[in-house]
């Protein structure tokens, strides 16, 4: 067959446009990683390599992630609402028999379907009981990480209590491939994942495109950085933030050496890279979301607003900064697209494709957000005192909702456009004060079970205009009903005894 013919035949046989070369695609998540946390936004701490990268790129300032770390994951990977799978309450915990429904379709597949090199290194967190659930099973040709939600920095050991086993376990939580990977004690994790991400982009064959998924522990607690990264924080007087601070920088520079790996390579000219939070920083731990309410497990953008950037030689409006609503579930369709796949699941997805908006500034796709729906919702940890959340839930129970269209004792929130509108307990509700200072807390009004913010105008949530705009009010409440229909029943197992991992010496697979 002569060349031209076969040219003509992949036309006809493959008819999708693709870019003339598919681009690398590089996604760094971190963990926990708070709005003031990073220099761009004033933060104290110094991220000299996310400042300068995100300023040659795109740094989204109207960008949501979920408020704890499964649902973000989860969304990330299916581009689908947590109310769409089932997992829209809570997280997975270690004993939990349940990950991301095998019948989804997740990011690397599709990628992989594109012709893609697909590695993940980190944190998975989304389901692990059984082999089926794991990321090598999910479409990443590699994987080198830790299956749980958080663990120690250096040992790699997980302890996690159950309660309802009224037992508490403690295991190594890491592995290669399958494999439990038992040679990297003392080995601080956001420099081993940093060194493990680099290994797979000097180990890449450039024949194929790459996609790497860098799933940082850094920052989530408990509270570790080796002592020369908070050298330069001495000033900051509390204890906590001083180490974050260590910790952030830790991460700042996995960053920059992934960046450099990949300049290294020769694949810089042809990658997109994102860099994003999966969440609102944790005030119990550090991080801090000022001048924004609240914080993560909440509602408020403090929990949901995420710190997030692209930067790409590949980018139409390098340097500057996108105000266009963008959300955590449309970088599957916005990855699928820039790869020159097609979406072809039965399932419908909640993600958009956003490249022409970051890359071009258009308009977004995107015109409203379901934040979430959770009926079962209970806060990890309260922020206010036991006498103020009585209070709250006795407003709700005497709120006539049925004069509503939604159940408005349910923590819900969605958005559109400029309109924000919570109902039930939307979480901690406080405004942390901007660190380093030790300022007390601002006190809130007390909530309502319906509230409306113009966040627009109003990022900081202060003003509820719920009585001014009420046909805003009952039009949003209208579109939650509408979500509400089409959730799945919540999926949230009982813990399963056999989880033990002292038998096998791993947190792993069980059933
Ligand atoms: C939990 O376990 C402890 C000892 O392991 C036992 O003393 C206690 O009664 C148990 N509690 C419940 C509620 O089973
Ligand atoms: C970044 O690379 C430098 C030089 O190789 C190394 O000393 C440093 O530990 C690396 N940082 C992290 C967080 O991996
Ligand atoms: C911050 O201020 C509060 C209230 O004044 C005080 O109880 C607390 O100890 C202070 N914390 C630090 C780290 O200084
Ligand atoms: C989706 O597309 C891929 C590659 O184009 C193909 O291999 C796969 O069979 C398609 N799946 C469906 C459900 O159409
Ligand atoms: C409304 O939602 C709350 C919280 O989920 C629930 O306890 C209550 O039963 C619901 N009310 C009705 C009438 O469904």
């Amino acid at each position: 067959m002569s060349e031209g013919l076969f040219l003509l035949v992949c036309f006809f046989a493959f008819p999708v446009v693709v870019f003339a070369q598919q681009p690398n695609i590089v996604l760094i998540l971190a963990d926990d990683y708070g709005w003031n946390d990073v220099g761009y936004h004033g933060s104290e701490i110094n991220t000299p390599n996310l400042d300068k990268i995100s300023a040659s790129g795109v740094r989204l300032e109207n960008y949501y992630v979920q408020p704890i770390c499964t649902p973000s994951r989860n969304q990330l990977m299916t581009g689908r609402y947590q109310i769409h799978t089932g997992m829209q309450h809570a997280i997975i915990w270690p004993c939990q028999p349940y990950c991301v429904p095998l019948d989804e379709k997740l990011l690397p597949q599709y990628l992989k379907e594109s012709g893609y090199a697909t590695h993940m290194v980190g944190k998975w967190h989304l389901g692990m009981y059984k082999k089926d659930c794991l990321p090598t099973r999910r479409g990443f040709d590699t994987y080198f990480g830790y299956l749980t939600g958080g663990e120690d920095y250096y040992s790699h050991i997980r302890c996690a209590s159950d309660s309802a086993l009224n037992k508490s376990f403690c295991a190594l939580d890491l592995r290669d491939g399958e494999e439990v990977a038992t040679t990297y004690k003392g080995q601080y994790s956001t420099e081993l994942f940093s060194q493990k991400a680099i290994s797979v982009i000097e180990n890449h064959n450039a024949n194929k495109p790459l996609f790497l998924y860098v799933a940082l522990q850094a920052v989530h607690s408990p509270m570790q950085v080796p002592e020369r990264y908070m050298k330069p924080y001495q000033f900051i007087k509390d204890n906590y933030r001083r180490i974050y601070a260590g910790m952030v920088s830790a991460m700042d520079q996995a960053v920059g050496n992934i960046t450099e790996a990949l300049h290294r390579a020769g694949l810089w000219d042809n990658t997109v890279l994102v860099f994003s939070t999966d969440n609102g920083g944790q005030t119990m731990s550090g991080g801090s979301n000022w001048p924004l309410r609240g914080r993560k497990w909440s509602l408020w953008e403090g929990g949901v607003r995420g710190v997030g950037f692209v930067a790409s030689p590949l980018l139409k409006q390098p340097g500057s900064f996108s105000d266009k609503l963008i959300h955590i579930s449309d970088w599957l369709p916005t990855f699928v697209g820039l790869a020159g796949g097609s979406i072809n699941t039965t399932k419908p997805l909640d993600g958009f494709d956003v490249w022409k908006s970051i890359s071009y500034g258009l308009p977004s796709p995107r015109q409203e957000l379901l934040h979430n729906i959770d009926p079962m919702f209970q806060e990890e940890t309260p922020c206010e005192d036991e006498e103020y959340r009585l209070a709250l839930s006795e407003v709700a129970s005497r709120e006539p909702w049925t004069q509503y269209s939604f159940n408005v004792s349910i923590h819900a929130a969605i958005r559109v456009s400029n309109w924000k509108l919570l109902t039930g307990n939307p979480g901690c509700d406080k405004w942390f004060p901007r660190p380093p200072h030790n300022t007390s807390l601002s006190q809130s009004d007390r909530l309502k079970p319906v509230m409306l913010f113009d966040v627009e105008r109003d990022p900081q949530e202060r003003y509820d205009l719920s009585d001014q705009f009420s046909g805003v009010v009952d039009y949003l409440l209208n579109r939650l009903s509408d979500y509400q229909k089409s959730a799945l029943p919540i999926n949230y197992p009982k813990s399963d005894p056999r989880c033990d991992p002292t038998s096998r010496g791993a947190w792993g697979p069980w059933a």
